[in-house]
């Protein structure tokens, strides 16, 4: 198994471009499976899930094919495309399978967003039930819950979810889609693509409000959808007879790019993030200042979209303590919890940082330990007392959020640090080893030998 080798007390120094969002693209390319006609995506990220929906869209008659880095169409001023950016056409050439293996789904529970478009366009589908993974139990009862609000007859047959429509045809109605943690972010893009295509109008109440959602409806309106209020907690959706095919560039991952954020300030280093989602970071950004992280914002080439800001990171002094909670957005996200838990390890006095979203998302408290971080965990709270410095250690990478908050870690560490399994870092960070290292950081991707827990 591939491990990272790296030795800390670099600041990171130079410019980096964040990729297009591997939590926008996943439903993106799913909603493929709404029509006969081919989708275009740009700016789509080189990443093991990506990589594995495609796989499943394959079974599912969906074929892809990567587009040599065309031009941008003169006519399209939205399309923000780099010309080294990958574009890929996805393109639903047969509805003869619809059943979404148990083989696949298990390697990636994102694998449910393909139900509620192949649902609404062939009128039934088999979705395994997507299991567990390290930072949660992740249920879909709220997906279920939604589609059967739209005339869904759903059975659970063999760990498989079936659904049907009856008459092959599903029927806009209100939802209530929030849950015991607030709203559901893939639930909302499952009932967004099914209600599209679902006969009356669909108004989905406590819906998340992510921009991955936005994207997706941007996406959805480009093929003919009746969409508002995407973004808000109520989304109303006009259901059409049909979709069509589009192009869209996929916005820029956000998590991506507070990860960059995070690791430019940890180093105290002076980094240019170009196409960064700025606005959809609002809550990283005002922590981090409030910690003493400068932020700002530069005019390259005029760059005046808000999500594809270019952003200089800085930091003069020492980092100051905060506690935040992780919500729905436009709280502080989840996926930025391990991150910031990295930089907090090195803050002075006391920071708290409670999880409301997935309340064991802490794996990586042990291994930060290792390296000398001082982390009581109690219940969905960790406390954080502020280290002068971290030690390298042998750590062990768990899930893909932890893997990046253990490489901040060890970019600040003394010593040399082994991070072993991070093959979750493959499925969410693309070529980070060759990213960071133009960045000035010693760090290499080796081969480990693993010894089997005994
Ligand atoms: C998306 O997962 C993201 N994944 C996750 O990012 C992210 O952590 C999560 O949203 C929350 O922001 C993708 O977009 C591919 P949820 P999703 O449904 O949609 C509970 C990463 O690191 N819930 O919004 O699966 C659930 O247990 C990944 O990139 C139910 O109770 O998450 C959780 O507590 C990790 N019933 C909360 O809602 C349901 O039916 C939010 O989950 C669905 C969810």
């Amino acid at each position: 198994m591939d491990a990272f080798v790296i030795t800390g007390g670099q600041p990171l120094r130079g410019q980096v471009r964040i990729n297009g969002s591997k939590n926008a693209a996943l439903p993106l390319m799913a909603a493929a499976l709404l029509t006969d006609e081919p989708v275009v995506l740009r700016d789509v990220p080189d990443l093991a899930d990506i990589r594995n929906m495609s796989h499943l869209l394959a079974e599912l008659g969906c074929e892809s094919v990567e587009l040599d880095g065309e031009a941008t169409p003169a006519n399209d001023a939205t399309s923000h495309s780099q010309p080294d950016q990958r574009v890929i056409e996805f393109h639903t050439r047969s509805e003869a399978e619809s059943h979404a293996r148990y083989e696949v789904v298990r390697t990636m529970r994102a694998s449910i967003c393909v139900l509620g478009p192949m649902l609404a366009k062939r009128g039934c589908a088999r979705v395994s039930m997507p299991g567990g993974c390290a930072i949660g139990q992740r249920p879909v009862d709220l997906h279920l819950k939604g589609l059967e609000a739209l005339g869904a007859q759903i059975t659970l047959e063999g760990g498989d979810i079936v659904a049907s429509a009856p008459g092959g045809r599903l029927v806009g109605a209100p939802v209530f889609m929030g849950g015991a943690f607030g709203s559901t972010v893939l639930g909302t893009a499952n009932i967004m693509c099914a209600a599209a295509l679902a006969t009356g109008t669909t108004i989905i109440e406590s819906a998340a409000c992510e921009p991955e959602i936005v994207d997706l409806a941007n996406l959805l309106v480009k093929m003919g959808a009746q969409i508002q209020g995407a973004g808000s907690p109520r989304i109303i959706v006009h259901g059409v007879a049909q979709l069509g095919g589009a192009e869209h560039t996929i916005i820029p991952d956000r998590i991506e790019a507070g990860t960059y954020i995070c690791a430019a300030a940890a180093t105290q280093g002076d980094v240019t993030i170009t196409n960064c989602p700025l606005d959809a970071l609002m809550a990283l950004t005002s922590t981090l200042s409030t910690m003493g992280v400068q932020i700002e914002s530069i005019d390259m080439a005029g760059a005046i979209d808000p999500l594809r800001a270019n952003v200089r990171i800085t930091r003069p002094g020492p980092l100051s303590s905060v506690e935040i909670t992780t919500q729905p957005h436009p709280g502080f996200p989840t996926d930025l919890q391990a991150q910031l838990m990295a930089l907090l390890c090195r803050a002075d006095g006391i920071s708290v940082i409670t999880e409301k979203i997935f309340p064991d998302r802490f794996l990586h408290v042990p291994e930060l330990s290792r390296m000398g971080a001082k982390i009581y965990r109690r219940g969905p709270t960790a406390i954080i007392h502020g280290v002068n410095e971290l030690s390298a250690a042998p750590v062990m990478a768990s899930d893909l959020r932890a893997s990046a908050s253990l490489i901040i870690a060890a970019l600040t560490a003394v010593g040399t640090t082994t991070i072993n399994r991070v093959y979750h870092l493959d499925r969410g960070y693309e070529h980070m080893e060759h990213r960071l290292t133009k960045l000035g950081a010693h760090i290499e991707r080796v081969q480990a030998q693993e010894f089997a827990a005994v």
